[in-house]
């Protein structure tokens, strides 16, 4: 009997995974066994990226042995750099990001064997993101490279990578529990999109290649991008009921709504509604917070749809001064760790991944010479 389709796949169980764990009923997030409330209160990325790494919650040597590693990996080989200068700087930067992951696997060679060693790539990537990205932002303003300044956690560096200035502590720890959030989420498009490149025996840089190809998409990870558009639309707080029930009428989707696998609300919004207002209120500047409480309240009020990871973010990266183009490569310079994880899980036990499409097309057709078509 033929097996229904799922169209994108929906609710298809792909695989096991010991990796991420999601409630869409509850709204809960798991890594490795550990709520993301307490990961996102008292964690940190690094110590995150060890735990999705390793399966474990690191000692206090181990993740000094894993920071110690991973600060000298943010500088980028010569070639590399040469590379990236070279490249237009009207160039969207997770162009720049796409291009750059695969040009490091041509200038470091020795890590790009599938299986466990392609940990050392992992880490690789992850602490060189924010340089590369650093380095592109800062050369389209003129500015020097980054240094790799070794006294900066992740987020404090990838603040000072982008900013060019060191980040304040509040700064600094409210893009940490953005990272931390953002570092995983099961299999994701882009996730998947890791997990069936590896799942061919290719080298993790060609999965995080196609998993960054992925992210870019608006109804993944560009969303933040999108979200502050509508705002820029929407302008001031009056004009808010108007513009999103127009969209909504127009059958548009708004940015920041709506999930594939959670019914309720995101529980990464939810800590990123807070952390947008802390910064707002620091900075004295509530007005993006504002408006976005407004458009929830339309949105949930005309289609019964939640906020999801990517309404908060924006607002939060753009308080902390960080140019709109560059928050879905954020969105990578975290998910970096995820997908790496499920690349080396997929390593551990691998199956082709390979479904089955339903062909609707004609068949039997008789080959016509090109002299008696018409
Ligand atoms: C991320 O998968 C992940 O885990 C992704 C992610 C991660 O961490 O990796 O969580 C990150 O990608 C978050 C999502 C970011 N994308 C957006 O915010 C783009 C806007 N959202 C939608 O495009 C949509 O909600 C999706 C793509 C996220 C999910 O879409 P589905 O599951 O395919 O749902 P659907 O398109 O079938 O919509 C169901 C209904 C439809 O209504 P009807 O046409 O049946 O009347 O809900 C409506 C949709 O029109 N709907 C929306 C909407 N999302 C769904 N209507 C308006 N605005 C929206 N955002």
């Amino acid at each position: 009997m033929a097996a229904e389709i799922q169209r994108g796949l929906e609710d298809v169980v792909a695989l096991e995974s010991r990796i991420c764990f999601i409630d869409g009923q509850k709204g809960r997030l798991i890594y490795r066994g550990y709520d993301i409330r307490e990961l996102a209160e008292r964690s940190t990325f690094e110590e995150v990226a060890y735990l999705l790494w390793y399966g474990r919650l690191p000692t206090a040597s181990q993740l000094d042995e894993l920071t110690s590693r991973l600060v000298p990996l943010r500088e980028l080989p010569p070639a590399l750099a040469r590379e990236i200068d070279e490249l237009p700087l009207s160039a969207h930067p997770m162009d720049i990001l796409r291009t750059a992951v695969s040009a490091l696997a041509l200038v470091e060679p020795e890590e790009t064997r599938p299986g466990p060693t392609s940990i050392g790539g992992a880490q690789r990537l992850t602490a060189a993101l924010p340089t590369i990205l650093g380095r592109f932002h800062r050369r389209r303003n003129g500015g020097k490279p980054p240094e790799a300044r070794p006294g900066l956690s992740a987020a404090a560096y990838l603040l000072y990578a982008l900013l060019d200035r060191e980040p304040t502590e509040l700064e600094a720890r409210a893009l940490d529990v953005a990272l931390i959030l953002h570092a995983d989420h099961e299999l994701n498009a882009s996730t998947f999109s890791a997990r069936v490149t590896a799942s061919t025996l290719s080298d993790l840089y060609s999965s995080i290649t196609s998993a960054v190809g992925t992210l870019k998409g608006p109804l993944h990870g560009g969303a933040n991008e999108r979200v502050m558009e509508l705002l820029a639309e929407i302008g001031n707080p009056e004009r808010a009921e108007e513009v999103v029930t127009g969209k909504l009428s127009r059958h548009e989707r708004i940015m920041g709504f709506g999930h594939r696998v959670y019914k309720v609300e995101d529980p990464r919004a939810t800590i990123l509604r807070e952390w947008s207002r802390r910064v707002g209120e620091a900075k004295n500047e509530l007005r993006y917070y504002e408006l976005l409480r407004q458009v929830e309240a339309v949105v949930h009020r005309e289609k019964g749809l939640y906020p999801n990871v990517d309404l908060y973010s924006g607002s939060m990266y753009t308080l902390l001064g960080i140019p709109h183009d560059l928050f879905t490569p954020i969105f990578a310079a975290s998910r970096v760790v995820g997908w790496t994880a499920h690349v080396l899980e997929e390593y551990e036990d691998l199956r082709l991944i390979r479904p089955t499409a339903k062909y609707v097309g004609p068949t039997d057709l008789p080959y016509v010479p090109i002299a008696d078509r018409r």
